[in-house]
């Protein structure tokens, strides 16, 4: 792969590095240390010229807005909580799918022809409030950085927006999915200065991780 500029892709530790490695690899971007284990935040790479960042996953779309990063990878949640502005979304990695979804106590349906009113705990707020208020109702939206599934249970809130996989979190919190908002997998992003100014490089890794998901596909 020809890189002629300094490249630093944001990556996220957790479920989507798992899956992102080996597209990495069939990339040609190998990093210098095993992700899995090192502390590192900051992980030189098979090519002298791309290095990695390991982020939170909400602060991949933050870092390549502002430029800090080049590219990124990032949840489609992250991306819809985060906003669009300064990013480009060249590719679909089709990998870490799951849903993002309401939910709450299996037990109770959903009130929301009752009252209009819910109060909704989540992580996403922004995707919470334009939910409801595309259905016309009212949310009053709690932040929380985790264990949403709890929120309900505890009479914190009525539902929780959050990230559905397997469906085990909910079944064994006594929880049941809802209202699909948004099908979700993660995507390179791409900081939009970068794209004009060190387009060759940028354009290289774009190619290459496409080249290796339609392999992968194929
Ligand atoms: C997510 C989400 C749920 C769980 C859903 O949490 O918040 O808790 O996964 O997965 P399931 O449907 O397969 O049970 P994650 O483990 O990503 O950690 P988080 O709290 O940092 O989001």
């Amino acid at each position: 792969m020809n890189i002629d500029h300094d490249i630093t892709i944001a990556l996220t530790k957790g479920r989507i590095l798992k899956e992102t490695l080996p597209l990495l690899a069939a990339a040609g971007i190998e990093p210098a240390e095993d992700l899995q284990v090192s502390r590192k935040l900051i992980v030189p790479t098979s090519l002298s010229r791309v290095s990695l960042v390991i982020l939170r996953g909400s602060d991949v779309p933050t870092y390549v807005r502002h430029g800090a990063a080049d590219l990124g990878i990032a949840g489609k949640d992250m991306l819809l909580e985060s906003g669009s502005a300064g990013i480009y979304e060249p590719l679909d990695l089709g990998i870490a799918r799951c849903r993002l979804m309401t939910a709450g106590p299996a037990a109770t349906s959903s009130g929301d022809n009752a009252t209009r009113r819910v109060r909704v705990a989540t992580k996403f707020v922004n995707v919470a409030r334009a939910h409801y208020a595309r259905k016309g109702m009212h949310a009053d939206v709690i932040k929380l950085y985790g264990s949403m599934e709890l929120a309900p249970l505890m009479g914190l809130a009525d539902e929780i927006v959050d990230i559905v996989d397997t469906g085990k979190t909910l079944a064994e919190n006594g929880m049941a999915p809802r209202e699909l908002i948004a099908e979700v997998s993660s995507r390179l992003i791409v900081n939009k200065a970068s794209m004009r100014t060190r387009h060759s490089s940028v354009q290289a890794v774009i190619e290459a991780l496409s080249n290796a998901v339609n392999t992968r596909e194929s």
